[in-house]
């Protein structure tokens, strides 16, 4: 059934005050939840429930009467009362909860999951996110498998019950909705920190791991503290609560979860030591801990009236997120860690939001319709709906932008809202009409900014001019911030003066695009001066622009913007790479390897922002930019490519190598973490190349390297190359010494699913990951594992998945089938990886049809995997 945005209603009922009281058990826990109703509407008392054994239900007291229980939703006829008290009895196994939504167990301790609609798998509720509720919850378990028992808010009561029982009360004293209800019951750890809060309140922070793992959670703890702060300075946004709890489990769905007072994570974005784990897993784990907590305002306190406003919190806390991370990296590392920063978070869009955005899958970063919500947590909502909050940003400058904030608060705390009310209280707060900047909220596909430059060279202009077009509504043009500069012949960033303008001024400028076509007139403009387009990915676009390969090379040594630097880096590559994969005898320009060299080289620019700079355009965003995909011819392609640039610039990249190496301590620092990036991707071109000084820092490295970054860049550069035995080698070493620790297993399994295949001698990729499904670390129940094997596989090794032969469809297949019965959220995820089936050459689009047509044949499809299958094949 498809469930329409247009079709919301408020419910006649809602829900006060519940109280739960858990009596807590592996296989049978029991969940007494008493709630205090009031009417506000006419109608029945809703509660909604999925696979609850009910053992009773009674309305003050007694039976209900009129009562209908149908499709997981029971509806109570109440006429002529104004409240009354519900009593829900239900009994719950979590042992036998292997979709990891509601009440499930994870290494002997007990976890729930309840966004978006878990929480009715643990009792009957009205589980929407506009019934806002104060929770009381009792826990009560046994003492020794369970020794700590967490809920929301603050710790009331606890003590000693009979048969080695013992029990925790815990009160939130903020209204919420159920998806923002969280328990735990096992043994953990914890790491205690005590801070003080701008207003002079003394807060508990907590970290729960493991035991054994407390020597990884000291960044975790950093990073919660780091967000904390960063929250009260740029936002004025101050904890509300005496204690703030995080506790890292094994198997979770998704990173992690923004419960009130007790945020759940995958173990994977809160453990970290140097010796397991590498840079790139640092900055993931101070972003999704900043992002859990910045959820605490936009999210929790503010929260989203209806599932289709998701973008409303998602959107809003990706983009706080980001700018958090772009700030802790320049105050370490300058701003060149921020463009960097800017730079990865764009790549992420190209590689995962345009794909979607261009496929049967595509959605407004405000849904309309859908059918399982767990497939609408997307790109889309995440990482689009946070340009569109960047473009408000931007727009707005960011005093405006705080100022939308603060009165978004003000009028909005403790309430459930639309994206309506967020764009409403900016375009009050600086009273601008943002009318028609809403209708990024309704638009899906890319648009696309066509730019042409006219010089007058008598009359020193330059007229520019753009033209956007829409995939879905040409004639209702779209509100677009163009950030832009022009550079002269030696490379310096030109002061602009717009028609009209007395004198020149800044070097960038934001022109706003309103209309389907506009020009923009620029005075004082030699011809040859060399125009930069959206700047900084100003807004969520492709900016077409025709470039000579000279211009892209010019761009790619000079343009003073970092972003549009890189940027012109990816154009000249992939640019390249797409004539290489469709001619027959595909070769590297030297035009080309000059433009890489001369940034190889350039020891001015941060090794960070070389690194980037010289990393190609991942594998999804060139398949994308092809009329008919074709990834064997890409792959081809990618491979002469590595090799080349290796085998060319050999010298240059073992030089950079001895140069860069990082003496002393390993510590989490851009600078740092930038000259080991830069040596990891040395090692991956010398080793494409087969170079044998390359291939033998490598295998030193693998084995010896005392932190994992420079471990594992070594380990992946091997795997990543033809040297077959090198890199068998130290797998086998690798998972001597890391077998026992699932966290880097994960990147064991990932990095042999991503490995490429050299020449016609090595195995096929696919044979080794079914001969790894059998390797004891592997299993089905650990969403991480399928993730790293399969995930990795689909999504990051597209010539081996889309084998001629089909072999990897239907392995997907299979995969898709075990799934759907054992975790379906997971099994769309992976369903997913097949949607854009349709871009591919003919024979391949077959075969795949084939495997997408089997499976919708099945008759136990979940919902979320049908929903999937069924608009892939539309
Ligand atoms: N709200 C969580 C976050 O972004 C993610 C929850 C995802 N839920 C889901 N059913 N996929 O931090
Ligand atoms: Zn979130």
């Amino acid at each position: 059934p498809t469930i329409h945005r247009a079709d919301y209603r408020p419910l006649a009922w809602t829900v006060d005050t519940v109280e739960l009281y858990f009596s807590l058990d592996a296989e049978a826990s029991i969940v007494r939840n008493t709630m205090q109703c009031t009417r506000q509407g006419d109608g029945p008392l809703v509660l909604l429930h999925e696979g609850l054994m009910r053992e009773d239900l009674t309305v003050n007291g007694a039976p209900p009467k009129a009562m209908r229980d149908e499709d997981g939703r029971i509806e109570i006829d109440l006429d002529g009362e104004d409240a009354v008290e519900v009593v829900v009895v239900t009994r719950v196994n979590p042992s036998a909860n292997t979709e990891l939504s509601g009440l499930y167990q994870s290494a002997g301790g007990l976890f729930t999951q309840c966004e978006a609609e878990g929480f009715r798998r643990i009792t009957c509720f009205p589980d929407r996110p506009d019934v806002m509720t104060r929770f009381t919850v009792t826990l009560e378990a046994d003492r020794r498998d369970y020794p700590v028992l967490l809920s929301n808010g603050n710790l009331v009561e606890q003590g000693e019950l009979e048969a080695g029982r013992h029990y925790a009360k815990w009160e939130d004293p903020f209204p919420k909705p159920s998806y923002l209800f969280a328990l735990v019951a096992a043994d953990l750890v914890v790491l205690d920190r005590k801070v003080t809060t701008v207003s002079g309140r003394e807060v508990l922070l907590q970290v729960y791991v493991e035991a054994g793992n407390l020597d990884r959670a000291d960044h975790a703890m950093d990073s919660l503290v780091n967000a904390l702060r960063w929250d009260e300075e740029t936002f004025g946004l101050e904890l509300d609560l005496d204690r703030y709890m995080i506790v890292a489990v094994g198997d979770f769905n998704m990173g992690a979860m923004e419960n009130k007072g007790l945020n759940i994570f995958n173990a994977k974005y809160v453990l970290a030591k140097p010796e397991t784990a590498t840079d790139v897993d640092y900055e993931h784990i101070e972003s999704v801990v900043a992002h859990e907590y910045f959820h605490n305002w936009t999210g929790n306190r503010v929260t989203c009236r209806d599932w289709f406003q998701l973008t409303l919190k998602e959107g809003l806390t990706v983009f706080r997120d980001q700018q958090f991370s772009a700030d802790m990296l320049a105050r370490a590392g300058g701003e060149t860690a921020r463009a960097v920063k800017r730079i990865e978070d764009v790549r992420v869009l190209r590689t995962a939001q345009f794909p979607e955005d261009a496929g049967p899958m595509a959605h407004p970063i405000r849904p309309d319709a859908y059918q399982a919500i767990d497939n609408f947590y997307t790109a889309t909502v995440y990482e689009k709906g946070a340009e569109v909050i960047r473009m408000l940003h931007t727009i707005l400058g960011p005093e405006g932008f705080r100022n939308g904030m603060d009165l978004y608060f003000s009028y909005h705390d403790g309430q459930a809202v639309t994206c309506d009310d967020f764009v409403e209280a900016m375009s009050e707060a600086n009273g601008v009409d943002l009318d028609q900047f809403m209708r990024w909220y309704s638009q899906r596909g890319t648009p696309t900014v066509h730019a042409d430059v006219a010089f007058d060279g008598e009359a020193e202009t330059c007229t520019l001019t753009l033209t956007q077009s829409r995939p879905d509504k040409d004639d209702e043009p779209l509100q677009i911030p163009v950030a832009v500069g022009f550079i002269n012949a030696v490379g310096d960033d030109i002061p602009l003066r717009l028609q009209g303008e007395a004198e020149a001024g800044a070097t960038t400028r934001v022109l706003q695009l309103t209309e389907r076509q506009q020009q923009f007139v620029f005075e004082g403009l030699r011809p040859g001066s060399v125009p930069s387009l959206l700047r900084g990915f100003s807004a969520p676009v492709v900016m077409a622009i025709n470039e000579s390969d000279a211009q892209l090379a010019f761009r790619m040594a000079h343009d003073a913007d970092p972003f549009n630097r890189w940027d012109a880096a990816q154009r000249y590559m992939t640019r390249t790479l797409l004539a290489m994969a469709a001619s027959d005898a595909p070769e590297v320009p030297r035009a080309f390897i000059a433009a890489f060299d001369t940034v190889l080289n350039n020891i001015a620019l941060d090794p960070a922002f070389r690194t980037v700079a010289l990393t190609l355009p991942s594998e999804a965003y060139l398949l994308e930019q092809m009329d008919v995909a074709d990834p064997a011819a890409l792959r081809r392609a990618m491979i002469i490519m590595t090799q080349t640039l290796g085998r060319a610039l050999a010298d240059d990249w073992l030089g950079h190598d001895e140069a860069l190496a990082v003496p002393g301590e390993y510590r989490y620092h851009p600078g740092d973490a930038g000259s080991r990036a830069l040596r990891n991707l040395g090692l991956r071109y010398l080793c494409a190349a087969n170079d044998h000084q390359g291939v033998g820092l490598a295998e030193l490295r693998a084995a010896n390297a005392k932190n994992m970054s420079e471990r594992f860049g070594a380990l992946m550069a091997l795997v990543q190359s033809p040297a077959v035995e090198a890199a068998q080698l130290a797998l086998t070493a690798f998972e001597q010494t890391f077998g026992g620790d699932a966290l880097v297993m994960d990147k064991w399994f990932a990095v042999q699913a991503a490995a490429w295949r050299w020449s016609p001698e090595q195995p096929a990729t696919l044979e080794r990951i079914e001969a790894l499904t059998q390797h004891p670390a592997f299993s089905l129940g650990n969403p991480n594992k399928i993730y790293s094997l399969f995930g990795s596989f689909f999504r990051n090794n597209p010539a081996e998945f889309h084998r001629p032969d089909g072999a990897g469809y239907r392995f997907w297949a299979d995969r898709i089938r075990e799934l759907n019965a054992r975790n379906p959220q997971v099994g769309a995820r992976m369903a997913r990886m097949l949607e854009n089936w349709r871009r591919y050459t003919p024979e391949l689009q077959q075969l795949a049809r084939e495997q997408i047509e089997g499976l919708l044949k099945e008759e136990a499809l979940s919902p979320d995997v049908r929903e999937v299958l069924e608009k892939a094949l539309g």
